[in-house]
């Protein structure tokens, strides 16, 4: 017999499509085990204050398909002071919450790896836009913003067409550039700025290569531009006193971190949130889960926030070689 009886669930950090999935996983896995199962509402913060709630059934009826999360989120910094994740483990003994389940990035997993410090049992499940966590090929919500981004960018290039522009999409990403990577190519822009292949070049070689391209015929032109590397308003400016060619700016923005989860995000945020309660089942603490290979696993926690990830040389020459 496992010795936990009462799990917790939260979501922290920015929010995910599929997040929705990935609890309702948590908790109907939990209960089919035999354990209580207890939502703890805004992340970190929520645990530290005691804003916990148990859940049933029916508490995660008709969410598989809603983007949000309904845990609501938080970033909180509280976490990486010495008293904070003393305070939360307290809040989990007083609950009788013996492991707890923690979806979202990195930074969210810092905060779980400072929980189980305490004793208390801990489970990550990446859940992040910005696919920036090195020991797993998916992490819940990408494949959802990559669509927003890629449907988005679409209606930009009809327009940009019509008026023979030049178009910056700004995508999100501060640190990291996979959606700009994927929407360079599923879009087939012109040029991709990313955050980690950034050079002081790069707005030279786009206005080289426009004028390239007007001179055999091009008369609209797609760059897609990640957050992290700079002001697109004003990169559009310079590129049109550079090329004398119209151009705009468009940001996308937050519309990526919302909407309706894919199939992808839906089943994948469901397997993950099932595996993270058989883990904790096992006894297992200190762990994220992962997909590698085609295979859902698991890392430990410190080795998986001591990997860096970097962008898919593959996919990055794939965008230069097929925008030439
Ligand atoms: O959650 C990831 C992310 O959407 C990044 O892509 C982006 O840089 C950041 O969060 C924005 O955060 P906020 O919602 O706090 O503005």
């Amino acid at each position: 017999m496992s010795e936990i009886k009462t799990i917790g669930v939260l979501t922290s950090g920015g929010d995910a499509p599929g997040m929705n999935a990935a609890i309702r996983a948590v908790v109907r896995s939990g209960i089919s085990s035999g354990l209580k199962v207890k939502g703890i509402y805004r992340g970190f913060m929520g645990l530290i204050e005691g804003d916990i709630c148990e859940m049933k059934t029916m508490s995660v009826s008709d969410i598989v398909q809603k983007g949000g999360t309904i845990l609501y989120t938080s970033r909180c910094k509280e976490m990486m002071t010495p008293e904070g994740p003393k305070m939360a483990a307290d809040v989990c003994r007083r609950e009788g919450i013996d492991g707890i389940v923690v979806i979202g990035g990195d930074g969210s997993f810092r905060g779980a790896q400072k929980l189980s410090e305490q004793g208390i049992k801990t489970i990550g499940i990446p859940g992040t836009i910005d696919l920036d966590i090195d020991c797993t090929e998916y992490t819940i919500g990408f494949d959802t913003a990559c669509n927003t981004a890629m449907e988005a960018i679409d209606k930009v290039r009809d327009t940009s067409a019509s008026h023979e522009r030049c178009s910056i999409i700004e995508v999100m990403g501060r640190t990291a550039g996979h959606i700009a990577l994927w929407c360079g190519i599923s879009n087939g822009s012109e040029y991709i700025l990313i955050p980690e292949r950034h050079t002081k070049d790069d707005e030279q070689n786009i206005i080289n290569k426009i004028k390239a391209k007007r001179r055999i015929g091009k008369k609209h032109h797609i760059i897609v531009n990640a957050e992290g590397v700079g002001d697109s308003y004003a990169m559009a400016r310079r590129i049109e006193e550079a090329t004398g060619i119209e151009t705009r700016a468009t940001i996308i923005g937050h519309i990526q971190r919302g909407g309706n989860p894919t199939c992808r995000d839906r089943v994948y945020a469901s397997s993950m949130g099932a595996l993270a309660v058989d883990l904790l089942l096992q006894g297992k603490t200190s762990r994220v889960v992962a997909y590698r290979g085609g295979e859902f696993c698991d890392f430990d926690i410190d080795e998986a926030l001591s990997m860096k990830k970097d962008i898919d040389e593959h996919l990055f020459g794939l965008t230069m070689r097929l925008s030439r």
